[in-house]
């Protein structure tokens, strides 16, 4: 079993901080490939996501019991960086996006995920958004298993969103209050199925 799977103390979330970037840069390229988001990026997000105008939130779980010696700071013992996740939120004034979410291959299973998205509803919720979507690949089971576990219901497909390597997108959706339409409809706003064939 993992190191951190024995840790005995519950892991913590905090924000995102600049400190954070090279090791969710790495996981990045290990855990979605050509996909990865680069450092770079990620730095552009964690900025929008602070100070008056931020409309993003980005969160990290660590655990402090399987701290681990960083070449960059040698001596110092660095709480290991589990998983993240971030969200755009707008402000409220419109839906929010699951901008990503992870949790280290180890540390799998242990509802850490699950924290991190409780969350980010959370916020979407408090900043007044009226729904919550998000993508994610057709064949990543775990993770539409989660986000069903949490209230997101499918509600279209977006063919070939993905390239690397290429496959359509399950869009889901939490609806968090809702939205008044034009008479005669329950809803003005409508995520519509987007395949193009
Ligand atoms: C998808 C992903 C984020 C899930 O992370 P996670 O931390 O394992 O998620 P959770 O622990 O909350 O839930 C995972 C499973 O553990 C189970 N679980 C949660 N807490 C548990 C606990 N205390 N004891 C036992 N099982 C538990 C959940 O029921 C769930 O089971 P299921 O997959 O059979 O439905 C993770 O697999 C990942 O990082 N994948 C790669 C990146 C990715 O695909 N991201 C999503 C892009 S859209």
């Amino acid at each position: 079993m993992s190191e951190a799977k024995n840790a005995g103390r519950a892991p913590g979330l905090r924000e995102m901080a600049e400190g954070d970037l090279d090791a969710i840069a790495r996981l990045e390229s290990e855990l979605f490939g050509a996909e990865a988001w680069s450092r770079g990026l990620l730095a552009t997000e964690l900025e929008a996501s602070q100070g008056a105008e931020a409309d993003r939130r980005y969160v990290v779980i660590e655990s402090d019991d399987a701290a681990v010696e960083t070449g960059a700071d040698a001596g110092r013992m660095q709480p290991r960086l589990l998983g993240y996740a971030g969200l755009y939120h707008a402000g409220g004034l419109t839906s929010a996006d699951l901008l990503t979410i992870a949790t280290v291959p180890a540390a799998r299973g242990r509802g850490l995920a699950s924290r991190m998205l409780a969350e980010l509803v959370g916020t979407a919720r408090r900043t007044g958004c009226p729904d919550v979507l998000l993508e994610v690949r057709q064949s990543n089971e775990s993770a539409q298993r989660l986000y069903a576990r949490h209230g997101f219901v499918p509600i279209g497909r977006r063919r070939r969103y993905y390239q690397a390597p290429p496959e359509d997108a399950v869009v889901m959706r939490l609806t968090l209050r809702p939205r008044l339409g034009p008479v005669g409809t329950s809803e003005a706003h409508e995520v519509r199925e987007t395949t193009s064939e």
